[in-house]
């Protein structure tokens, strides 16, 4: 009898908004469908959300991937903390007068991290210290669970600095980054290969994934695989 896949939770963040969390959230899902893997995936907290057009959402597109039907049902299900103003969430929240309860946030992941029967991949919002509340930020969400660390980031000129920043600020936490993945950049692109290896020289980081910009299934399949059966 094949033993039962060992659970894993994958935590997608990113090193600010807007560079790929969701094109490889949605990537990974596939891949990890297409090699006949049982997938689940969470967008707990959005923001810029409009329940007439979910459509295009991060969460619509999650549920896409997933191959299941844009219910409000559904929508709940993986996206409970829904806000309109496309802010951070802590301002999102505030603008409706509400808050996130961090507490309640992690007891959600925990609990669904214990249902999942495999893989369950959690998209973060923004980049690693957007605010959730006054005092947390998504840094404190991903310290309070048991998941591999999977860093987007850019190519575009400034984002070594913030590449570096991110990586210092989780070693500091002892949570270094299972992969970082570079997203190539539209505008301003420095490369994929040089940023990957400055980012190799100064920290030493090994596992870097680099995508190219409308990288093919392939790709995610590659990274899918190495993530299942490290190395
Ligand atoms: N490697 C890539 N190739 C093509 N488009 C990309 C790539 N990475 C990101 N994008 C596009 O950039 C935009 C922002 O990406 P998205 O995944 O929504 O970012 P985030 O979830 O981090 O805010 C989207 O339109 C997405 O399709
Ligand atoms: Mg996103």
């Amino acid at each position: 009898m094949t033993p039962a896949p060992a659970k894993k939770t994958l935590f997608v963040t990113a090193t600010g908004t807007e560079l790929g969390k969701t094109y490889v959230t949605c990537g990974l899902i596939r891949a990890f469908r297409e090699l006949g893997r049982d997938v689940q995936a969470l967008k707990p907290v959005i923001s810029g959300f409009s329940p007439e057009q979910p459509d295009n959402s991060d969460t619509g597109q999650i549920l896409r991937a997933l191959e299941q039907p844009l219910t409000p049902d559904t929508i709940d299900a993986i996206s409970p903390w829904r806000f309109a103003a496309p802010l951070s969430p802590d301002m999102a929240a505030e603008e409706e007068s509400r808050r996130i309860d961090f507490d309640t946030l992690v007891d959600f992941c925990r609990a669904r991290q214990q249902q999942a029967e495999d893989i369950l991949i959690i998209e973060g919002v923004g980049g690693l210290m957007v605010p959730l509340d006054d005092r947390h930020t998504v840094l404190d969400w991903i310290l309070a669970l048991d998941a591999e660390i999977l860093l987007v980031a850019g190519t575009y000129l400034g984002s070594l600095s913030h590449i570096l920043t991110a990586l210092s600020v989780l070693n500091h936490h002892q949570r270094p980054v299972g992969r970082l993945i570079l997203s190539e950049s539209a505008e301003n692109s420095v490369g994929l290969a040089r940023t990957a290896a400055t980012v190799t020289k100064i920290s030493q980081l090994k596992s870097i994934v680099s995508l190219e910009r409308f990288s093919t299934p392939d790709c995610f399949s590659g990274l899918a695989r190495s993530l299942i059966h490290p190395a």
